[in-house]
Formats: structure tokens, sequence, C-alpha cells
């Protein structure tokens, strides 16, 4: 198999745990009295969701959700088909959405308007990357590991045509 042509590695495993372990505590502090129910949308956000909910100090439940954005490699069509839906019901519940990556940010304000039809008791969004310089939309997650420029990058479960998704770093792709 052909491996992938990198650039350079912009975050390491390291500074990766440090965010994450950063963001588990910010949200243990925030859901403590809630009934949080955590919503990964797969692929790309197992790697993750399931390091997230390890440093999550709070009693929760998990689900998750595939999206599918029109279009291979690295771009988005904007046009969102849903692959797999929950398997339970969220009314009521304090709903937080994991997501590897906001782009565009129309993969999310799609499922944001889907989601808050089933009148969840609260909605929130977070996601590992954010490139707010690329947004189609108005969204704004409410909680993110780490901004990064206008680049394609690939690893802890963000892919590039599917491959990728098991480095344990984020590293930029050689266009
Ligand atoms: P959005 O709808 O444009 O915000 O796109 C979100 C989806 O595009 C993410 O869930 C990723 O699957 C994919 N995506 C956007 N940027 C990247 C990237 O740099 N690397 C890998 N996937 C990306
Ligand atoms: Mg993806």
């Amino acid at each position: 198999m052909k491996e992938l042509e990198l650039e350079r590695i912009i975050i390491t495993q390291e500074e990766i745990h440090k965010r994450v372990a950063g963001l588990g505590a910010q949200i243990t502090e925030d859901y403590k009295d809630k009934d949080l129910f955590v919503i990964g949308i797969l692929k790309g956000a197992s790697v993750f969701m399931s390091d997230l909910i390890r440093e999550i100090k709070t009693p929760l439940e998990i689900d998750f959700m595939s999206l599918k954005s029109y279009g291979a490699s690295t771009k988005t069509s904007g046009v969102v088909r849903m692959l797999r839906d929950l398997d339970q019901d969220i009314s009521g519940r304090d709903v937080l959405v994991v997501e590897d990556i906001v782009d565009t940010g129309l993969t999310l304000s799609y499922l944001k308007e889907s989601l808050l039809v089933r009148k969840p008791a609260s909605l929130k969004i977070c996601t590992f990357l954010d490139k707010p310089s690329r947004r189609k939309v108005e969204l704004e997650p409410d909680y993110c590991g780490v901004v990064i420029d206008d680049v394609f990058v690939v690893g802890y479960g963000l892919d590039y045509n599917e491959k990728g998704r098991e480095l344990p770093y984020i590293a930029e792709l050689k266009q």
C-alpha cells in the first residue's frame, strides 16, 4: 500500500494528550450536575472521542452518528447525508457533539439543526481542530482543542481518502 506523503507534524502526540486532558477537565466542570450524552461523529471523531470521554470525570453515555458530505478527498460539497442515526432518544438530555474538525461548518450546522428538532435540554459542540478561516456558515464550537491554519491535515482520526486515521499525531499533508 502506498504511504501518505506528509509535509510536517503540526501537533504531536504529547500536545494532543495535554489538550484533550484540558478539554476533559473543562467539560467535567461544566457538566457536573447535567445528564451528559456524548455523540461522536464517525469516523473521524472516533479517536478523539475515545480519549476525551476518559478525561471527563462525570457520568455520561455515548452514541455515534455517521454523516457523509458528498465529494471525496479534500473538498466538502456542502450536501450532507446521514448514514447512521442515534440508537437513543436525546430529548431532555445535555448533548455534546464531538467532531474531529470544523472546516466550512456545513456538516455541523446541518447536524445541529437536525438534533435541535429532537428537543435536547442543551446542545454543544466540541471539536478537536478548528479552521475558522474556511467557514462558510456561522458556527462557533463551544469547545475547541486547537485552531489551525487553512492546511489539510491527517492523523488522530482524520483521513485523506480514508488513509492516515491511525497516525498518533496530526500532520499536514503534502500537496
Ligand atoms: P465541514 O462541513 O466543511 O466543516 O467539514 C467537516 C468535515 O470535513 C470533517 O468532519 C472532516 O471529515 C473533513 N475535513 C475538513 N478538513 C479536513 C482536514 O484538514 N483533514 C481531514 N478531513 C477534513
Ligand atoms: Mg471526515
